[in-house]
């Protein structure tokens, strides 16, 4: 559904989206690379379980949570990808750790 305008096949970086080793354009945000990865949501409503989409990509609307490099409420958007990044997708609320 999603592609890039620009060939950027010769700059990519390999990450890992919901266990699935991909290669994207090295210049672009999580966001960005989970649409091109072909991710039907890239989270899930903490109340209703409704998958979401990034919407914004500009750090609004907060529909764009993942998990990032293991750290949970990321806003995918607003990250960059970047070498051996994993990235999966955000299912309810995230749990904190207390300090
Ligand atoms: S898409 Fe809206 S905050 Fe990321």
């Amino acid at each position: 559904m999603f592609k890039t305008i620009e060939d950027h096949a010769a700059d990519t970086v390999g990450i890992t989206v919901e266990g699935v080793p991909h290669r994207v354009p090295a210049n672009i945000s999580v966001a960005a690379a989970a649409l091109l990865c072909g991710l039907g949501s890239v989270r899930e409503t903490p109340v209703t379980g409704v998958g979401r989409l990034p919407y914004c990509m500009m750090g609004v609307c907060f529909d764009c949570l993942m998990k990032i490099n293991g750290q949970p409420n990321q806003r995918a958007c607003q990250v960059m990808v970047a070498a051996d990044m994993t990235v999966e997708r955000q299912l309810g609320a995230a749990e904190f750790e207390e300090f």
